[in-house]
């Protein structure tokens, strides 16, 4: 009997429940064909716990998450929230659990799928191969430096603090080069080193890592001419590792690429074998309740999930499969279907999939 995997499922608001819906389907018919047993615990997060609970991230959400073996989100926020002060903003949620749960490492997928390369807005032939993975620092950099107002005699001032510390940046500038090895073994670690401190530094520490891992091959890159080389040569990537707010903009620009934002899975890890998987999407108010979203991104978490939280690449492998199979056949969803008229809804593409898995 299959050791019972604990699995915290944060639905989270917009179209997140729609999407989780799907993914639990999945998760179910994994259950059924292979025997693995899972234990699914719902928690309130984002938005939906503003309103319910006063906070983004209450106390008993976290617990079920620290108690979990892997977490589950749909996708949080919306324009209820968006005018709220900084205590009661989704954002703040997701900041607070990346930390509280030490997910020090983002990696953001962005594979331009076969089938799908005229989705993109971009020529199919630059696309072409197109197959790299953002690994992002998570839990350091701007994001979480020391905030601040203050009076001056031109007026107020606003003070966001960038910091990294050594050990900050090894740990995760490692975990890209270990990836690199299982991949295409290149490696581009991109930062602002002609200008930033905490870019110097973490160049220093790239370059004092990189001999232990002589099969990589390595380039510095400068951020901005990174961006500009994700569109001129997507396909030369394989892993790009950045800091925290480099990657959250290279990682969107990079989603954009393969046209399909609604396809990409993503993976936050920490130490252990521990992750937070979710969609790349956000949650996308304007469709929600609809029926009208993509759940292919979520299910393609749950793969994820099963392959680098759990081990069962069989599982993993049985979806990741029955996804292309359904696309092969030509189904879409509106996001990405060239005839709209054609489009499927979200169930009805989670239904499809559940049936397309096969051991
Ligand atoms: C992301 C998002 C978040 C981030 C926001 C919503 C706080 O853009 O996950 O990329 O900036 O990290
Ligand atoms: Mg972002």
């Amino acid at each position: 009997m299959a050791e019972v995997k604990k699995i915290a499922v944060i639905a989270g608001d917009g179209i997140g429940p729609e999407v989780v819906a799907e993914a639990e389907k999945v998760l179910k018919r994994t259950e059924e064909l292979f025997g693995y047993k899972f234990q699914t615990e719902h928690a309130l997060f984002g938005g939906i716990a503003i309103d319910e609970k006063g906070t983004p991230l209450p106390q008993e959400t976290l617990d079920i998450c620290q108690k979990a073996d892997a977490v589950l989100l749909g996708a949080v926020g919306g324009p209820k929230w968006d005018n709220n002060p900084k205590e009661l903003r989704p954002e703040t949620g997701l900041l607070g659990i990346r930390k509280a749960l030490g997910l020090f490492s983002n990696l953001r997928p962005a594979v331009v799928f076969d089938c799908l390369k005229d989705a993109s807005t971009l020529k199919a032939e630059v696309l072409e191969g197109t197959d790299l993975i953002v690994v992002r620092e998570l839990t350091g950099g701007i994001y979480f430096g020391e905030k601040f107002r203050r009076e001056t005699e031109n007026g107020q001032e606003a003070v966001d603090t960038c910091a990294y510390n050594v050990n900050e940046v090894e740990r995760i500038v490692r975990q890209a080069f270990e990836i690199a090895q299982k991949r295409r073994k290149k490696l581009a670690s991109v930062d602002k080193a002609n200008v930033l401190e905490t870019s110097r530094l973490w160049r220093e520490v790239v370059i004092k890592v990189a001999p232990e891992y002589p099969d990589v091959e390595l380039e510095h890159v400068l951020v901005d001419n990174c961006a500009m080389q994700l569109l001129r040569r997507p396909s030369s990537f394989d892993v790009i590792v950045t800091e925290n707010m480099f990657g959250d903009i290279l990682s969107d620009e990079a989603a954009m690429l393969t046209g399909s934002i609604g396809m990409l899975s993503s993976a936050s890890l920490g130490e252990g074998s521990f992750g937070l998987y979710e969609p790349v999407h956000g949650s996308a108010p304007d469709i929600a309740g609809q029926n009208l979203a993509n759940p292919i991104a979520t299910i393609l978490s749950v793969a994820l999930m099963f392959r680098m939280t759990f081990g069962y690449a069989d599982a993993a492998d049985a979806i990741e499969r029955a996804v292309s199979d359904v696309l092969n056949a030509g189904h879409r969803t509106g996001d990405i279907a060239v005839d709209k008229s054609k489009a499927i809804g979200t169930t009805e593409m989670g239904d499809m999939i559940v049936a397309a898995i096969k051991k």
